[in-house]
């Protein structure tokens, strides 16, 4: 085992770390404007949902060195934005947009995705994308002490736009239409088709079984395939 503090190593290796042991992550797909209008969308896997009342997601940007990228500073201008979940159909598109490309240029139109106009927010979204969440900012929290400083953003969702598709029953979302991709390090991507499941344990007040006795009863009737529970 090695052992060490963050404070030891360099930042560069940190970051490495970060991004090889905290996987996968979950893609941020994110739309933005500018004040003067210029629509902006790249990709962000500092991401997650965070809680679901209210319904808040967050995600992070660094810093390009000194400089704000333009969905920093696009919510700065205009604190509203629109999340999408990245499918294996939209891999290669999403890629399209995640250059160093100046604020003049329309990743929308160089990955061939089409803006149509936000609902409740005044950002476009993309209309190929099978789950948009439309956002208004709710924090954005300045992180680091030198740079690259990064901005933490929380999201509340306000909207959402589901392709009909995705739905199962009870509410529930087909993870084998919506193809989720996850990130990797480097520039490496998982897919979310190899799954299993794990049924949840629940030992009541005044039940005698032990944890194992539980496991040992529970394993024929909640086997693999066995019925769902949230949270
Ligand atoms: C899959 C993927 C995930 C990324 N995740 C992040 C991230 O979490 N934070 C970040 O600052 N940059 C991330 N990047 C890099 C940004 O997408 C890239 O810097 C992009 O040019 C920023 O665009 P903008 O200047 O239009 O905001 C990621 C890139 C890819 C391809």
């Amino acid at each position: 085992m090695a052992h060490f503090a963050c404070a030891e190593r360099e930042s560069t290796e940190i970051y490495k770390l970060i991004i090889g042991c905290i996987v996968p992550r979950p893609i941020a797909f994110v739309a933005t404007r500018s004040a003067a209008g210029q629509p902006n969308l790249a990709p962000f896997s500092f991401f997650n949902g965070v809680c679901s009342n209210p319904p808040t997601l967050a995600f992070s940007v660094i810093d390009r060195g000194t400089r704000m990228k333009d969905t920093s500073r696009n919510i700065g201008e205009h604190p509203e934005f629109v999340v999408h979940i990245v499918s294996e159909s939209m891999a290669e598109r999403m890629n399209v947009t995640c250059g160093d490309y100046g604020a003049h240029i329309d990743e929308f139109k160089e990955a061939g995705l089409t803006p149509v106009p936000g609902t409740v927010v005044d950002v476009p979204r993309v209309q190929e994308a099978l789950v948009a969440m439309e956002c208004r900012m709710t924090h954005q929290i300045r992180l680091g002490a030198k740079p690259p400083y990064a901005s933490h953003f929380l999201g509340e969702i306000l909207y959402w736009h589901l392709d009909d598709t995705l739905l199962l029953e009870r509410g529930r979302i087909d993870p084998d239409v919506l193809k989720a991709i996850g990130r990797m390090a480097d520039v490496e991507y998982t897919r979310t088709r190899d799954r299993f499941r794990m049924e949840r344990p629940v030992i009541g007040e005044g039940d005698p079984r032990s944890v194992a006795s539980y496991f040992a009863s529970s394993k024929s009737a909640h086997g693999p395939g066995g019925k769902g529970r949230s949270n």
